[in-house]
């Protein structure tokens, strides 16, 4: 019988993904051999090994490995007493990962708006959404590093504060971001990491981690991701099963060695297409915060014509897209009736071009020529 046929990869464009697996390969077969000759499966020397060089890599005294980032976001809340009861406030523009997660807590979702130059919480819209709600249980904010760039951490700690509510960390798409010269991950009680694949530190399936200072929040962690285990076959509370699997944690390992190299990779690309952009009248270009050292998870443009140019990129074979079309507060799983101006607008013209640390020059190019061609075109 033939083999399945797929679509030959662009050479142009080869997917992260898959471009991440090539560069890797040798080290990540032999990282899993290791594993499978081990006869550890579960929790065994790879998972602990990674949760100590990721807390090292971000300056951290635990890391707490978990099945994905999803799950990251439900037992770093329990592990905080956030549950039924209680609010947590997100911001609306967000993938909707970050509001299912929340729910899994039992926690109700409260959503914010961004501010417009970085898509992150916006402070303003926290205060005022930390007002309405007053009495009303809110518990803590989750803040999400988006595509890479760090959130006004100071400006949105301060009004955390003034409500005494906690300021948590999503930093799915942060890893490598830095925020004042700190590793986003760092900066609070607690944050939340995914390695789902396409991340800037990537497993080959499912993963996701909490990192935190605090030791015996870490081992609360540790125990909700195991059945609420406090010795074994023993339960103080009842948990759950979430455990980093002890392949991907060696595959992890491997990676996270070229996750500063990488980082700065995607740095260089990005400063391509911001130079190559200044050339064009349709799209405005990331802006980065001073003091903030953006990941480049995604390269994300505004343009007013995002659907036209969107088209002309996908008929050119430019893998560009949409993250994020619809904000969470317009999705019906998530809807509280609320106006988030800057969200909706974030979602009708966010436009992500392909960014990852081996795109070349020349792919670069391609893609802004075509938006060029485009502004051209329009007018
Ligand atoms: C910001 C953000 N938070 C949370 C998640 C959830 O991670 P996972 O897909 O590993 O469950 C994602 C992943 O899509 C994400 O981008």
């Amino acid at each position: 019988m033939a083999g399945r046929m797929t679509a030959p990869a662009d050479p142009l464009f080869p997917p992260f993904p898959l471009e991440d697996w090539r560069r890797h390969e040798p080290a990540v077969s032999g990282a899993v051999q290791r594993v499978f000759a081990s006869g550890s499966y579960i929790l065994g020397g790879e998972v602990s090994a990674f949760e100590a060089e990721f807390a090292a890599f971000l300056n951290v005294r635990h890391v707490v490995g978990l099945a994905s980032g999803t799950d990251a976001i439900e037992i770093m809340l329990r592990a905080l007493d956030i549950g039924p009861g209680s609010q947590v406030v997100v911001p609306s523009f967000a993938p909707s990962a970050v509001a299912a997660g929340v729910m899994r807590s039992g926690a109700a979702l409260v959503l914010a708006d961004v501010t417009p130059g970085t898509f992150t919480l916006c402070p303003e819209s926290l205060e005022a959404v930390l007002r309405a709600q007053a009495g009303r249980g809110v518990k803590a904010v989750l803040a999400v590093h988006l595509f890479g760039h760090p959130v006004d951490w100071q400006s949105l700690q301060i009004v955390a504060d003034r409500h005494g509510v906690l300021l948590l960390e999503d930093c799915a798409q942060s890893h490598g971001a830095l925020w004042q010269g700190r590793m986003t991950g760092s900066l609070g009680r607690a944050a939340a990491f995914s390695f789902y694949p396409t991340k800037n530190l990537g497993a080959i399936g499912d993963a996701g981690a909490v990192a935190t200072n605090d030791d015996e929040f870490a081992a609360r962690l540790r125990s909700i991701r195991q059945y609420g285990w406090r010795s074994r076959h023993c339960s103080d509370a009842a948990g759950v099963n979430s455990r980093l699997d002890e392949i991907q944690a060696a595959i992890l390992r491997v990676k996270l060695r070229t996750l500063a190299q990488n980082v700065a990779e995607r740095r260089k690309v990005a400063a391509t297409y911001d130079e190559r952009l200044s050339a064009s009248s349709g799209v405005r270009p990331p802006c980065v915060r001073p003091g903030c050292g953006h990941a480049y998870h995604q390269y994300v443009v505004r343009c007013a014509a995002r659907e036209r140019v969107l088209g002309r990129l996908q008929a050119a074979g430019v893998p560009a897209a949409v993250h994020y079309p619809v904000p969470l507060h317009l999705q019906p799983a998530f809807s509280g009736g609320e106006t988030l101006p800057e969200s909706e607008k974030a979602a009708g013209e966010v436009l992500s071009l392909p960014l990852h640390p081996w795109l070349g020059e020349e792919a670069v190019h391609t893609a802004c020529q075509i938006i060029i061609g485009d502004d051209h075109a329009a007018r």
